[in-house]
């Protein structure tokens, strides 16, 4: 497997040989852009992401805490690269960047009926940020530049980045300057995670698969859905990765017998389900500021009412106003016409897992399509109905292959979230 340095050496040649600082009226501060060093960049990166909101300012924000580890939420992809702007020895704004190659759509395969996916390098950007105090001066579109330029030097043919649909800055950042256009608007469901334990069906078995045999599950199933990894063996065996659960109706399958993958494949039951874990708490955490004093009370009171009265099941409001951490749902999907019901008994299972670990919230991505998503209990307040992808295609010499161009294809019913981007 490639690392993320491995790839770096074109960006280095770069820096190494241009001339990287700019200037830009009125002020003609000097900006400088180049590759972050841990060793002395990260409480600069740590200060600006404390001072940045993540979506639009004057409601409730979202501010992220990297544990002291700028590089957190890039460094499990296989190639990734982050960039520092900086004003003299001051740290003004950062970018993140990874490569990874994925299912941009699929094809009959040339001997008999079976659809295979087509793959594409694509690149993904994400954390960026500029300081507050250093806005509308280009920084935000000179790093957006430069991590382009690193895709390019290493084959990405894609690059996409999500933000929320009324982050004005961004999504003009994007749109109207670097080309992006709008390309999915998937669901981001978020449920709390109460006091009491959830009840799962008794007519349901849950099953926990070993990686390889939920590696076999997610490439028989589901290596034609939109965005699925080709390493998503690498995800699975990621040590984030807390495991893969698959919801089948009591009496078909138990954990004690199971026959493995291959089996359960030939002979699978009318119905089910499987999800995956992932363990953002250990990576970084999240924080809501700005609500009111009311609200936060308010909130609190129903935690104690449910701590006090479990029996009752109260839906109580965990505590987002000091840092959370969250576990995130993956790899969803099922078949046959319980498939639903399956997938209620694995989110509960999913949200007893996250009560047992110290989280806050648990939190899934699914298409806006997606047909098993009325199963996945959320909270419209925590949750984002229209989380905004926008993709542009980074090189017009690219062949346009089996599947076009593919920013301009239709969405499919489903998509595959990677883990370690959310
Ligand atoms: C989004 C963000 C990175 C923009 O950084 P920036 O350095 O201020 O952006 P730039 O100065 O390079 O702006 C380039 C273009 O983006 C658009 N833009 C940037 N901020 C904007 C705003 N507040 N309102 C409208 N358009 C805006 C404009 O088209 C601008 O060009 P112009 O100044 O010629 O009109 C910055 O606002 C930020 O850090 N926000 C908080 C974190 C965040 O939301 N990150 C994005 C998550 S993907």
């Amino acid at each position: 497997m490639r690392t993320g340095r491995d790839n770096r050496t074109g960006l280095v040649d770069m820096m190494r040989g241009e001339e990287l600082a700019f200037a830009f009226s009125p002020t003609m501060v000097e900006v400088t852009v180049r590759e972050f060093d841990p060793n002395k960049d990260s409480e600069g990166v740590e200060a600006v992401e404390r001072i940045c909101e993540v979506g639009p300012s004057g409601k409730l924000s979202l501010f992220t805490d990297l544990h002291g580890d700028p590089i957190c939420r890039v460094r499990n992809s296989p190639t990734f690269l982050m960039l520092v702007a900086e004003i003299g020895q001051e740290t003004v704004g950062m970018i993140r960047g990874c490569i990874k190659t994925v299912t941009c759509g699929k094809k009959l395969h040339r001997h008999g009926s079976k659809q295979v996916p087509i793959y594409t390098k694509l690149a993904y950007i994400l954390g960026l940020r500029v300081s507050p105090h250093h806005r509308r001066m280009g920084i935000g579109l000179k790093l957006v530049q430069r991590v382009e330029e690193w895709f390019r030097e290493n084959g990405a043919e894609y690059a996409y980045m999500a933000t929320e649909k009324d982050n004005v800055a961004s999504v003009k950042l994007f749109t109207d300057k670097c080309g992006y256009s709008k390309f999915r608007t998937p669901s981001i469901l978020v449920n709390p995670v109460f006091g009491h334990p959830l009840r799962t069906s008794s007519k349901v078995t849950i099953i926990r698969l070993a990686p390889n045999d939920a590696e076999l599950l997610y490439r028989t199933k589901f290596a034609t859905t939109e965005f699925f990894p080709r390493d998503v063996d690498s995800v699975l065996n990621n040590n984030l990765s807390l495991g893969t659960f698959l919801a089948v109706p009591r009496g078909s399958y138990r954990p004690d017998t199971w026959p493995g993958a291959p089996h359960f494949l030939a002979d699978p039951p009318s119905s089910w389900a499987l999800l995956s874990v992932w363990n953002c708490k250990d990576v970084f955490t999240l924080q809501v500021r700005g609500a009111s004093r009311v609200k936060k009370t308010l909130a609190k009171t129903t935690r104690l009412l449910d701590r006090a009265l479990p029996w009752l099941r109260l839906p109580s409001i965990p505590n987002l106003f000091q840092p959370f951490g969250f576990h995130f749902l993956y790899g969803l999907g099922g078949e046959g016409p319980q498939a639903q019901k399956m997938v209620r008994a694995l989110c509960a299972f999913a949200h007893n897992l996250a009560k047992d670990r110290g989280c806050q919230v648990v939190a899934t991505e699914v298409s806006s399509q997606e047909p098993l998503r009325c199963a996945i209990p959320h909270w419209k307040i925590l949750s984002c109905e229209e989380d905004l992808w926008c993709m542009k295609r980074l090189g017009e010499d690219y062949s346009d292959g089996s599947v076009g161009d593919w920013t301009k294809s239709p969405p499919g019913f489903s998509i595959f979230v990677d883990p370690r981007e959310f």
